[in-house]
């Protein structure tokens, strides 16, 4: 029987099939030092998972409204607002399962076939997915590299736009790059995205996952919450990317149709698990505030030995839990140049290190010269880290 045309246009994470193989080769006997995905390894707070069981245990198992429990909306709308400066209400928020729903449910909302979406490139692969399988073009954008790390090609951003293009997506505090928009930077899109009337997708989810600094969004600028949707996710600041919960929030017109959407794919997110968001969002703040040193430790660690690798050079981002490091040299030194799966293949069978390759984050662009691979610390220890990048360090060195 033929399945539906539509779904030829359905992408995927690819970093799901550079797991699968770890696991192959795990199973095999090897060590393997899982670099590849944005996974966490570091528990859930206490303080949360005791609110989601007492939840559980007091009755909070049937159906709950489909944007969400009033109470976590109101708490979440006080949150975002005391941290980018808006002024949203529940009203304003629909409860996810997850960030991710948001991209789709969004371009659903707010886009028709035909519609031009820029997107980040390299990016997360969810938006390109997204926008070819609801019938858009998905317009790559790119950024410039030097050795502080990377920034928005605004040059070319500019030649992208046509008299169809509808949406802008950023991700500010950048999967797989780490980079985060310069003040100017955010002060040109914000003025871009008025000047060609477009929607706005904020996926924010590495928002409160930053070591030094203050994170800055869109949606603070004047005249742009009212055509934003900000993709909020609990997975990261939280250590909850298996629960699955997050929210979209913006205009009440789209978020009313957000929730209708809600209604028609899961009628409603978990309901107990948001009462322990509302104790992550409400209650005692140590259990992020661990996270995040956690994090930074491995950061420290990663990026120091990363650049202490022969053909390597690695900038060190403020934000995420990402590191995406240039191997042009490297590459070229074993033989690979251009080849990034063969790289990938020879690295984890070698050393034990798994990782994702820029590949996994869109088709390079024709001029692109460098090579890149990409490596999250999220889901692994810091005696690993070491164990693995010192493996890489000798790979490289041989
Ligand atoms: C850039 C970006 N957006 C959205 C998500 C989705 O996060 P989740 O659905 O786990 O909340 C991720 C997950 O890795 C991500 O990297």
């Amino acid at each position: 029987m033929p399945i539906a045309q539509r779904i030829s246009r359905l992408g995927t994470e690819t970093a799901f099939a550079v797991a699968a193989r770890a696991t192959a080769h795990k199973a095999q006997g090897h060590e393997v030092f899982p670099f590849h995905l944005g996974d966490m390894n570091i528990p859930t707070p206490a303080n949360i998972m005791d609110a989601a069981c007492q939840a559980m245990r007091s009755g909070k198992t049937g159906y709950c409204p489909s944007a969400g429990i009033p109470e976590l909306r109101a708490a979440l709308a006080q949150d975002v607002n005391s941290s980018r400066k808006t002024n949203y209400t529940l009203e304003n928020i629909a409860i996810q399962p997850g960030g991710k729903p948001v991209i789709g449910k969004f371009i659903m909302t707010c886009m028709n076939p035909g519609d031009e979406v820029l997107y980040p490139n390299p990016g997360y692969p969810i938006y390109e997915s997204q926008i070819e399988f609801h019938g858009g073009r998905a317009v790559p954008y790119r950024y410039g590299y030097d050795h502080q790390g990377f920034h928005l090609d605004l040059d070319y951003l500019e030649s992208l736009v046509t008299p169809r293009t509808k949406i802008f997506i950023l991700n500010d505090l950048q999967n797989p790059l780490g980079a985060q928009c310069t003040t100017q930077e955010r002060e040109y899109v914000a003025e871009f995205v008025l000047r060609h009337d477009l929607y706005l997708l904020l996926d924010e989810a590495y928002f409160d996952i930053r070591y030094s600094g203050q994170s800055q969004s869109l949606v603070s600028i004047p005249g742009l919450a009212e055509r934003s949707v900000i993709l909020y996710t609990f997975s990261k600041k939280f250590a909850m990317t298996g629960w699955r919960l997050g929210a979209a929030i913006g205009p009440q017109n789209i978020i009313d149709i957000t929730s209708r959407l809600n209604v028609n794919d899961e009628s409603c997110s978990n309901h107990f698990i948001q009462y322990g968001a509302l104790e992550g969002l409400t209650g005692d703040q140590s259990g992020p505030k661990q996270i995040l040193a956690t994090l930074k430790t491995r950061r420290d660690m990663a990026v120091e030995l990363l650049n202490a690798t022969s053909g390597v050079h690695c900038p060190c981002p403020e934000a995420t839990f990402y590191l995406f490091p240039e191997v042009t040299k490297l590459m070229r030194n074993k033989g690979f140049a251009g080849d990034y799966a063969g790289f990938a293949e020879d690295v984890l069978v070698k050393t034990g290190v798994s990782l994702c390759t820029r590949l996994h984050f869109g088709c390079p662009q024709p001029d692109e010269v460098r090579s890149y691979i990409r490596l999250a610390y999220s889901g692994i220890t810091t005696q690993d880290i070491k164990k693995g990048l010192s493996a890489f360090q000798a790979y490289a060195q041989s």
